[in-house]
């Protein structure tokens, strides 16, 4: 029996939650669900978002599932999200994106994994007003950062047999801070002969992804270019509904959660669909050594692709929430 915690989130993330325990219940894995609630609603109530025990919860357990918690646009508190990946160190965001058979959409040969660094970067929410009419927003790069995310993505490549690992980066403009991302990633490319190692600028990787997915395998970058291109290569597959990912710090902590964020259009409607978060919990559970059971799920979802015939709205079908989940269990 594993104790985990969960953190269901707002907007959609407490029914895509929802779906994945039920989906994992149904696995046979025995877990024990801690909830704790992080947000908004929190700031009325303990004036944080992230209230201290959901990090005593986290840290007890090593590992959470958690929903999207929506952050205010332009004003307001700081992303609870930002807050637990930086307290708990959860520096490698992990996030693959992979075309299912049998599920239209714009490409079928998609395979890349997104490694996105997690903890610095223009996300150190270090901004302030010069003059009026002036901002500065501080880019906070660090050699230890660089080296570590560089060694996630290369040791990643080399545990799941990948081929090639693409370092993206602007370092044609930002060249001191840009530049240090590239010279750590390089040098530790170096300690990895077998694995093909490339530089790529941001900008054309926008282009070479959309034109040919197929060229890129495993890519490293920084925090706001991983947060965008990551968003791209769900598009790349079918959307937001279906990727999943992991925060992974040191020490066995590790987080997973959905790309996507809490969808306010449509929460609340039992329309959102359950299969970025039902993925995520695939890799708690291959993160957990439960790896039959992971694989049980991830075939369960690609038959229900296959079949076709239970999807939901953004996926071009009319299915539930409820009833997709119920789709997936069936295959289990
Ligand atoms: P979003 O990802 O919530 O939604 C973008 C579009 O994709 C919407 O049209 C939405 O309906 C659709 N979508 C997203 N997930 C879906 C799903 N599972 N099934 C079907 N359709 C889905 O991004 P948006 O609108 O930019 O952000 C909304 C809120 O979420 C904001 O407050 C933002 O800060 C927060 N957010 C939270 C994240 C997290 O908790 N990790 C990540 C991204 C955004």
């Amino acid at each position: 029996m594993y104790k985990i915690t969960l953190i269901p989130g707002d907007g959609i993330g407490p029914e895509v939650t929802d779906a994945a325990v039920r989906v994992i219940e149904a696995s046979g894995v025995k877990v024990e669900w801690e909830r704790v609630q992080a947000g908004a609603e929190m700031v009325v109530k303990h004036g944080v978002t992230v209230p201290d025990e959901v990090f005593h919860s986290i840290i007890r357990n090593h590992v959470a599932l958690k929903g999207p918690i929506s952050t205010p646009i332009g004003y307001g508190f700081a992303s609870a999200n930002v807050t637990l990946r930086k307290r708990l160190n959860l520096y490698a965001n992990v996030r693959p994106a992979k075309s299912f058979p049998g599920l239209k959409s714009r490409y079928d040969n998609v395979d890349v994994v997104v490694v996105r660094e997690n903890s610095e970067d223009l996300y150190s929410g270090l901004e302030h007003i010069v003059v009026p009419g002036v901002v500065e927003s501080l880019k906070i790069i660090t050699e230890t950062a660089c080296t570590r995310i560089g060694k996630y993505a290369f040791e990643y490549a080399r545990n799941f047999g990948r081929k090639k690992v693409t370092a993206v980066h602007k370092a044609n403009i930002m060249k001191l801070a840009d530049g240090l991302f590239l010279d750590c990633v390089r040098k530790v490319s170096r300690d990895y002969p077998e694995i093909q190692y490339e530089e790529m600028i941001v900008d054309n990787t926008c282009m070479q992804l959309v034109l040919r997915p197929e060229q890129f395998d495993v890519m490293v970058m920084e925090n706001l270019y991983g947060d965008i291109i990551s968003d791209l290569c769900s598009g790349l597959v079918g959307g937001l509904g279906l990727t999943g990912s992991a925060n992974v710090g040191e020490a066995g902590l590790a987080m997973f959660e959905a790309v996507h964020g809490s969808a306010p259009d449509i929460a609340g409607r039992n329309l959102a669909n359950p299969v970025a978060v039902i993925l995520s919990s695939v890799m708690m559970l291959r993160f957990l050594n439960e790896v039959p059971a992971a694989e049980k799920i991830q075939s369960a979802v690609e038959q229900v692709f296959l079949e076709g015939k239970t999807l939901t709205r953004d996926l071009g079908g009319t299915a539930s929430t409820t009833e997709i989940t119920d789709a997936i269990i069936a295959h289990l």
